[in-house]
Order: C-alpha cells, then structure tokens, then sequence
C-alpha cells in the first residue's frame, strides 16, 4: 500500500507509523501533518531515513497542501484533528476547522485522485454519556449525542464521510475507538498527566468528584484494529474499538498510578473544578469487530499502565521538552533545508 497518514506527528498516528513500517516494510508512507502543538517529529526520529517513509508539512483545511500529499497514495488513514476535549471548550474553532473542514478537504481530494480506501479515525465521543449506574455500552447502532465542541466536530467529520459514500460512492470506512495510552501520548491528558506531574513533584488535577469512567485501550491495539480494518474491513461500515478496563473511574487510575510509582495517593491529588459538559461514563462493545474481523484488545491495562510509566519514566527528555516547548524548535532545524 502507499498510505497518506494525516496527523502522524501526534500520539496515535506516531505509533502508527512505527506499527506500519514494522509489519510492512515494502509499503510507502507519507506523513502529512501541520504540526500544531501537538505535532511533535522527534518521535519519528527512528524512521525520518527510511527510504519508504517521506514527511511533508501542511494543513488538511488547505487543498493546495492536500494536492501535493496525496500524490502518488492509494490509501488514506484520517487521523489529522485537533483532539483535547478542554481546549475545544476554551477555544472550539480551530475543532471545527480543522475536524470538520479539513475533513471536507481531505474528502474532496480523495474522489479527485481516485483513492482506494479512505479510513477515518473517530471517536466513541461523539455517542454522548452512558448512566454511571447502567451496563449499557456504545455500538454500531448507537445514536450519536455530542456534548462537547471536540465531539460535536468529530461528529459533523464521520457524517461527512458516511455522506461521501453514500453521495459519491468514496470507498470508506470509519472506526470509532475508546481512549488510548501509551507512549507519545500527550502529557495534557490524564494518564500522561498524572505520570509527568508525579515525576516533578506535583499534584494530579482531578476534575469533579473524579468518579468518571473512560475505556482504556492500549494504543498498540488500536493501530492492529486499523491494519485489519485496512486489510479486511467492508466498505462503508463502521467499526468500534475499545478496551478491556470495564468501569475503571479516574480515581482508580490515578490511585494505581501512585501505587506503581510509591506516591502517597492522598498526598498527590487536587480537586479542581470539573469540565463543563462532562460525560460520565464511556463502555464500547466491540463485538461487531471480533466477529467480522477476530479483533480482540490484548494488551492488559494493568500491566501496560505499568510499562507506560516505565516509559515515561525512561524518556524524561521527551516529555520536559514537550512541557516545555521546545520540541517545537526540532522541526525548524530538522527540517528548514528538507522543503
Ligand atoms: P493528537 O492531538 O496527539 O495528534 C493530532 C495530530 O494531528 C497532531 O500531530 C497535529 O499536528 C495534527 N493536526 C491537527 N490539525 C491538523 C491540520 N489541520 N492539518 C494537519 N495536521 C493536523 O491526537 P491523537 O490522540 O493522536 O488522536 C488522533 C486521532 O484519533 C484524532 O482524530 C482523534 O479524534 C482520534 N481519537 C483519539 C483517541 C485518543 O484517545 N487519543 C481516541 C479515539 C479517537
Ligand atoms: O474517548 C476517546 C477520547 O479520549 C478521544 O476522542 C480524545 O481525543 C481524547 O483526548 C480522550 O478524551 P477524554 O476527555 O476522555 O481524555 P482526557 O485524558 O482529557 O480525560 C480523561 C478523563 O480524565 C476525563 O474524565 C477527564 C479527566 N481528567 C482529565 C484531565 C486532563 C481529570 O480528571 N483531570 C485532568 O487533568
């Protein structure tokens, strides 16, 4: 295959990349991404000489950039998004800009150049809040009920896709995935949050009374659920992705997180005020994938929390220079003669 891979410089299409080109080495890879904030290319350090992986900066809301990206691909995987649920509440445009426009953009060119398989990656957000006291989960059927600006626009983005294969016959398929964690995951969401903060010495912000329930994948399987999709995933159809953590609160997290790092867990936490619009609790049934594809998580939250810390721990470097800021500085000295 010869994959554009919007948004590879942030943390799932990073450990994409890394997934791809070690499965399959024959195929090409173009790495397109603006590099907000949250684009960081030091961590493909390890592949930026592969002969099969080429970057090319650019924004996906600018078709003059997407023209040039998407030459001489057959396949795309949609990652490119602004994704962090507190910015879009502080600052919504840029989500509706980059999620739902550059979707429409991406879209475009796609029929232009014929593309074989446009893959989006979505979000379980985007089917709302299930009840704290309830076993119900999301699926296929679920209806959609955004709370937030981020999941609003990755809402208006999957209907545009769907829309496109219906309208115009673009071969699509979406999956819509529980959180992740693992390396690379940037240090504003919770898990590296909680990791990095205990490594300074600092506290753990807990929103609200922190009983609110995610369900955590390993970023590992989430790019194995993309690859079969990719491979063996029907036309047109949606498929959900999610984890094995059932019912796990944030509280609980943050306290198996002290635990593993030998923090007093009273000691390393502060109440703060909780995000508007919070959903309570996030449950995927994957069955849909197991049984279409033999998808299936594998990787065990508990003993993978552990060997993020440990990565976390053993890659300081990165994280203070992402805290910091001054990743940002690598691309212009990496990159400024590379154009
Ligand atoms: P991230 O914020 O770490 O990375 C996003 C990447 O997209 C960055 O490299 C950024 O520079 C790039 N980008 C943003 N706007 C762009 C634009 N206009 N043009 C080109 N590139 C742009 O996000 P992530 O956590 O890796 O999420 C990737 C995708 O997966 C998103 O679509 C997100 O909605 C979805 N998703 C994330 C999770 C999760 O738990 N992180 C779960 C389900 C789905
Ligand atoms: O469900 C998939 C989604 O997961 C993705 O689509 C998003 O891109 C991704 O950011 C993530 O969204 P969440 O809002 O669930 O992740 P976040 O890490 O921001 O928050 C996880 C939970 O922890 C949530 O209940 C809010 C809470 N939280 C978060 C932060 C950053 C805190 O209590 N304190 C914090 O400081």
């Amino acid at each position: 295959m010869k994959l554009l891979v919007t948004g590879g410089a942030g943390f799932i299409g990073t450990n994409f990349i890394k997934y791809w080109l070690e499965k399959y080495p024959a195929d090409d890879i173009v790495n397109f991404d603006k590099l907000t904030y949250a684009g960081n290319l030091e961590n493909l350090k390890d592949v930026e000489d592969n002969p099969h992986y080429k970057f090319i900066k650019g924004d996906v809301v600018d078709p003059d950039d997407v023209r040039i990206a998407i030459q001489e691909v057959d396949t795309i995987v949609h990652f490119a998004a602004e994704s962090h649920v507190d910015r879009s509440i502080l600052s919504p445009a840029a989500f509706i800009k980059s999620n739902v426009l550059g979707t429409q953009v991406l879209l475009d060119a796609a029929i232009e150049n014929k593309i074989k398989r446009f893959h989006h990656i979505s979000t379980d957000e985007v089917f709302g809040s299930l009840n704290l006291d309830s076993k119900s989960k999301f699926d296929e059927n679920t209806p959609y009920d955004p709370h937030s600006p981020y999941s609003a626009s990755k809402a208006g983005s999957d209907h545009l896709v769907r829309a496109y294969f219906h309208t115009y016959g673009l071969p699509i398929t979406i999956s819509n995935c529980s959180n992740n964690f693992g390396p690379y995951h940037f240090p504003e969401k919770l898990i590296p949050l909680a990791i990095t903060n205990l490594l300074e010495g600092k506290k753990i912000p807990v929103y609200g009374d922190g009983k609110y329930v995610r369900d955590w994948l390993y970023v590992d399987d989430h790019c194995r659920a993309i690859d079969l999709i990719l491979n063996k995933g029907v036309i047109g159809e949606t498929y959900l992705i999610g984890g094995m953590t059932d019912g796990i609160s944030n509280l609980s997290i943050i306290e198996l997180i002290c635990g593993i790092m030998s923090k007093d867990f009273d000691r390393s936490i502060e109440s703060v005020k909780d995000r508007p619009g919070h959903d309570r609790r996030y449950s995927v049934d994957w069955s849909k994938i197991k049984k279409d594809l033999g998808w299936q998580p594998a990787h065990d939250f508990k003993q993978w929390l552990q060997k993020t810390i440990e990565w976390y721990t053993n890659n300081q470097t990165w994280w203070r220079r992402v805290k910091s800021g001054e990743y940002q500085e690598y691309y212009q000295k990496q990159y400024a003669d590379r154009k």
